[in-house]
């Protein structure tokens, strides 16, 4: 039976574990020119010290007013490039893979003069009220997401995560409950999203695979739940995503209020529906930081891999100390060995 220390492959993609570092927002650049910096590095390089098998750099976006802030990390310049380069190669050194999340804001973009959005519906009585795109500012977001993926690629990445999930800009387009638009990108909620994905697809190596991030269920009035996230996750795998990582809305997500289940495994059942219903691989994410809990759900087919984002904060090593509570074998650097006698090879 597969477990969390079970190797996985897809496409050209080969993990030594089940055990995924999500993208979180680190909100430290230092100049808010979108490089990453020190705090990067040693913050991705001491996971994959850690033993996470794969690691997914925080939401980086393809436009300056993109950005949920000023200090997030960009990509909408070859500049960006050298950073992420060093940190992707020093991952690799410790045997992690490295995903980047490609993403735009949207009406998220607090510290944009004027965000942009589908639609012109502010997030909250102390948000901007977004300009709403138009049809050839539309084509060219398509082309910044073509040109980030371009520019990831060319850093090294082993695998783009495009940011569907949140209440950031492609999830905008896929929800009735802020797309009003009645043009074809309103009367199809998932066009853009297709759009971005083929865009990406056509930057990528052809068996480098897709990981798009999706929010499988809104919690608010108005707002979709996983019947929806399924039909528009349909129309995103035929267009080329290989693989769903599956989030969720609630509070300050897709709106200021809609408050999800914050009890450990909350979103599993989510990620569960789209695996089987799709026949699709998927990460689930959100309090799965018991070890215990976290193997079951790779053991009971819930999902193909799981992600730890607050737990592996707390702990750099978690996946090493999640190896020892198991019982399992995984490879401890030569350094650390000493302390983890059991797992060590
Ligand atoms: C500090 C922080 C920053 C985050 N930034 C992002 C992000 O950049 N992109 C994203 O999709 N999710 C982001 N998230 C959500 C996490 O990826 C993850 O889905 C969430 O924390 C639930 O998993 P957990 O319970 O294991 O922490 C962030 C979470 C935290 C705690």
């Amino acid at each position: 039976m597969e477990h969390l220390f079970t190797p996985y492959k897809i496409k050209s993609l080969e993990l030594r574990n089940r055990v995924v570092m999500p993208p979180m927002c680190q909100y430290s650049v230092t100049n808010k020119d979108g490089i990453a910096n020190d705090w990067h590095y040693t913050h991705y390089v001491s996971r994959a010290i850690g033993g996470a098998s794969l690691i997914i750099i925080e939401m980086t976006d393809v436009d300056p007013d993109g950005r949920i802030t000023d200090y997030d990390l960009g990509l909408w310049s070859d500049e960006h490039i050298p950073a992420l380069a060093r940190i992707i190669e020093a991952c690799h050194k410790h045997g992690a893979k490295v995903g980047i999340q490609i993403a735009h804001a949207g009406r998220k973009a607090e510290d944009a003069a004027e965000p942009v959005a589908p639609s012109a519906i502010p997030f909250d009585e102390n948000s901007k009220t977004p300009r709403a795109l138009t049809i050839d500012e539309i084509e060219e977001m398509v082309e910044k997401f073509r040109r980030a993926v371009a520019r990831a690629v060319k850093a090294g990445v082993d695998v783009i995560e495009l940011h569907g999930a949140h209440g950031y800009l492609i999830h905008e387009f896929q929800s009735a409950y802020t797309n009003k638009r009645t043009d074809e990108y309103g009367q199809d909620l998932a066009k853009f999203g297709k759009e971005v994905i083929r865009a990406a697809k056509s930057e990528m190596p052809a068996d480098m695979p897709l990981i798009m991030r999706i929010s499988g269920k809104e919690y608010v009035d108005g707002g979709y739940g996983i019947k929806e996230s399924i039909a528009f996750s349909r129309e995103y795998k035929e267009a080329g995503v290989d693989m769903f990582h599956v989030s969720a809305g609630g509070e300050g997500q897709i709106a200021a209020h809609g408050r999800p289940g914050t009890h450990a495994a909350y979103q599993v059942p989510l990620a569960h529906e789209i695996k089987h219903q799709l026949d699709v691989p998927v990460i689930a994410v959100g309090r799965l930081d018991e070890p215990i809990l976290a193997n079951a759900v790779i053991g009971n087919e819930d999902a193909d891999l799981v992600a730890v984002g607050r737990g592996m904060l707390r702990n750099p090593y978690w996946t090493l100390e999640a190896a020892a509570k198991l019982n399992k074998e995984t490879t401890v650097p030569q350094q650390y060995q000493v302390s983890f006698p059991k797992v060590g090879k």
